[in-house]
């Protein structure tokens, strides 16, 4: 019996470095202390944090309550006009945006004040992508998912177009929606801004997956990293588990089975996927 857990499963570069901001800031005494937006998409984290004092404020309408405090931004990123309400109220802006969001941020204001209209390749609902089109400025703005929305584009033959993606955006379809736009007679300015963490974190699963029998996906329901890997996971493994933590794991034990693989979202911390390793260990000898 085999257990392969991945090299890339866990935190990554800018979770780690927002949770450390974070944790600064808990040691430095900051109260009161705010995320806007839970800090990572694991429910148990942001339970222990707020258990240490930790507020999490959900709109742009819960910000402009406040009177006192400091608010930490979330890797995701916020648009200027969140900024904006946090400095005019007097509160402390902490950022702990990734820096390879931040590079969108500063790609897409260029371009737009250069008179680009900007592409994202995203979903239009996830935080990431609201904060990068507050960026945008004036530029028109499209966010687009499908080849089809590219074709449909209402755009002029002579138009300067700026194409980024959400950094967790899968690298195959970016390419395919990028071709599509490089044979219209655009003047393209093409930026890959998928993080290469969630790249090779995505490559691994794969193939860990085709290799296993069954394979074990940990991270949040609303973590859409996770859920990516989820599929790339089901589409060479049948047997595929999403699972947040060891609790809601409900193991159908598969008597043929010989490799089991793991590996988790972005914001998976290491003690939960050690939990579930020792678990399928135990599990698969003791059955
Ligand atoms: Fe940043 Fe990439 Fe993680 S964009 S938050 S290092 S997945």
């Amino acid at each position: 019996m085999n257990v392969i857990t991945a090299k890339t499963a866990g935190f990554c570069f800018g979770v780690e470095r927002a949770m450390k901001i974070l944790y600064d800031r808990i040691e430095q005494n900051d109260f009161p202390l705010y995320t806007y937006g839970p800090i990572i998409h694991n429910e148990t984290v942001v339970k222990e944090l707020e258990e240490k004092g930790v507020g999490v404020l959900e709109s742009a309408e819960d910000i402009a309550a406040l009177t006192e405090g400091t608010v930490v931004i979330r890797t995701h990123g916020v648009g200027p006009e969140i900024c904006g309400i946090i400095e005019s109220n007097g509160l402390k802006l902490v950022d702990a945006t990734c820096p390879f969001v931040k590079k969108i941020h500063h790609i897409v204001s260029e371009k737009a004040a250069e008179g680009y209209r900007i592409l994202i390749a995203g979903d239009p609902a996830h935080p990431e992508v609201r904060g990068i089109v507050g960026w945008c400025g004036n530029a028109r703005v499209d966010v687009v998912g499908t080849v089809e929305a590219i074709e449909d584009l209402d755009a002029s033959d002579d138009e300067k177009i700026c194409f980024v993606s959400q950094t967790t955006f899968n690298a195959k379809k970016f390419k395919e929606l990028v071709e599509v736009c490089e044979k219209k007679s655009y003047t393209c300015y093409v930026v890959d801004t998928i993080c290469n963490a969630t790249n090779e974190r995505q490559e691994e699963a794969r193939d860990i997956a085709s290799k296993a029998d069954v394979m074990i996906v940990i991270g949040g329901r609303n973590s859409s990293n996770t859920r990516k890997l989820y599929e790339i996971c089901s589409e060479s493994c049948k047997d595929t588990y999403f699972v947040q933590t060891l609790e809601d794991f409900t193991f159908r034990r598969n008597g043929l089975a010989r490799t089991v693989g793991i590996t988790a979202g972005a914001s998976t911390p290491n003690n939960i996927i050690k939990e579930v390793q020792n678990y399928v260990r135990r599990f698969w000898t003791d059955a």
